[in-house]
């Protein structure tokens, strides 16, 4: 295969031994500066170039985007998907795994545990979201901090309102998380690569420090992972969108706890930890899964008007329950199921005999006007807008503006919007 790998420091440990691994397995592979890539709109087909010259054409790209040219990094990333160019890595998956918040809210959506997490922006609520995620200590973090810089564990709760108040004050947004003490400074990375993890280490904090990074003196250790965490590590890169990913889990009283999901995992560490031959096993995913550009599903399948994809949820007390996937009602609606999710399982293309049980969650492929029945109405409360006049809304004079009863029906203060006013 002919590979690039996207780096902005090819003497780096990591990108060497890429580097190197490709090679070994006669691949023809290339180190690109990612910031000399341009992005060529200007004809049909999607193209991009290198130091100002046409780009040659390539099997697979690798991206290792640092953390300080994420949005142009990721743009080029974009560019080869357009251009069916295999990668590991999206560039959605890499924006995803970025923003710590953005991270947070994805994988929770999943049943996937982290250490209790609160977003708040105004001041008064400062306090109240610190009691939220269990009180002081507490830990702070900035939503796009690496290496542990931006990282801070606040002892007492006036500390950490002052720091927090210090940061937002330069605008800066902060995650306030419960700190996991039972997890004493020490933190599991698990490398995965396509389905497997292929070797994990425990990093431990020097001395009175509680951050494990490898950037701030920590030292690591090879470790077996029980069945648990390799499964937990496995679906937060699935989840996130990213098949070589580092996962950091805190051992948690309770089993493994996310705190994040690296899209470029240093390798020095780990190879030193395990000796396994991590690059090596980087190459062998990449060149046995070039064939397979990533497709944007819900995008191709939603192009023909009136067809789209969307999530049935098999509830307690719903007719399906008991039901195949034959009698459940949904082929005679002409409904595919992609794929079936209960729990934490996922069965792709399940067969028409599979019985359906309470919780399933099928995704879906259909008519949307044959879906829209069996997706539950929600259950918010509707809010109370006002139908618009047949004639147009005329500008109110100002004097006029409170009895005139064509008065935009839409405002903040609306009482039909709720109570949390
Ligand atoms: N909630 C927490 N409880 C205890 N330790 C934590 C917590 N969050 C982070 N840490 C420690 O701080 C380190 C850095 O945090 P992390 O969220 O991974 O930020 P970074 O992206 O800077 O590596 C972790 O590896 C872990 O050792
Ligand atoms: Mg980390």
């Amino acid at each position: 295969m002919k590979l690039a790998i996207l780096s902005r420091s090819p003497r780096a440990y990591s990108t060497q031994r890429l580097k190197s691994a490709a090679l070994e397995r006669g691949h023809d592979v290339k180190v690109l500066d990612t910031l000399r890539f341009g992005i060529d709109l200007s004809t049909e087909e999607p193209d991009l170039t290198f130091r100002g010259r046409p780009l040659s054409s390539y099997d697979a790209v690798l991206p290792r985007i640092g953390n300080s040219v994420t949005y142009f990094g990721t743009a080029v990333v974009r560019q080869f998907e357009q251009m069916d160019v295999y990668t590991p890595n999206t560039a959605a998956g890499i924006m995803n795994s970025r923003d710590k918040l953005r991270a947070t809210q994805i994988l929770s959506r999943h049943q996937i545990a982290m250490p209790a997490t609160v977003f708040v922006r105004n001041r008064g609520e400062v306090s109240s979201a610190i009691d939220m995620v269990g009180g002081a200590p507490v830990v702070i973090k900035l939503l796009e901090g690496t290496q542990g810089i931006g990282v801070i564990l606040a002892p007492t709760k006036k500390v950490a309102e002052a720091i927090i108040e210090t940061l937002h004050g330069t605008n800066q947004q902060v995650l306030i998380q419960r700190f996991v003490e039972e997890s004493k400074g020490k933190d599991i990375r698990a490398l995965v690569v396509g389905d497997r993890v292929v070797a994990a280490m425990r990093r431990s904090a020097q001395g009175d420090e509680f951050r494990s990074n490898v950037h701030r003196g920590g030292s690591v250790e090879r470790v077996e992972l029980t069945p648990e965490y390799e499964e937990t590590a496995l679906r937060a890169a699935h989840i996130m969108g990213l098949r070589v990913a580092g996962v950091d889990m805190l051992e948690g009283t309770d089993g493994p706890l996310v705190m994040e999901v690296n899209s470029s995992p240093g390798l020095q560490g780990i190879e030193a930890a395990t000796e396994l031959d991590v690059a090596g096993a980087i190459v062998d995913y990449i060149a046995d899964q070039a064939g397979f550009p990533d497709i944007d599903v819900r995008q191709r399948l939603s192009v023909s008007r009136g067809y789209g994809v969307a999530e049935v949820a098999v509830h307690a007390g719903s007719e399906m329950v008991g039901e195949s996937i034959e009698d459940s009602g949904l082929l005679a609606k002409d409904v595919q199921v992609l794929t079936l999710h209960r729990g934490t399982s996922v069965f792709p293309n399940p067969a028409d005999s599979k019985v359906l049980e309470e919780g399933d969650r099928l995704l879906c492929f259909g008519k949307l006007e044959n879906m829209r029945s069996l997706i539950p109405a929600r259950s918010r409360r509707p809010k109370k807008v006002r139908k618009l006049p047949e004639n147009p809304i005329l500008e109110p004079v100002a004097e006029e503006a409170a009895a005139a009863p064509a008065a935009p029906a839409l405002s903040a203060t609306d009482p039909g919007t709720g109570s949390d006013a």
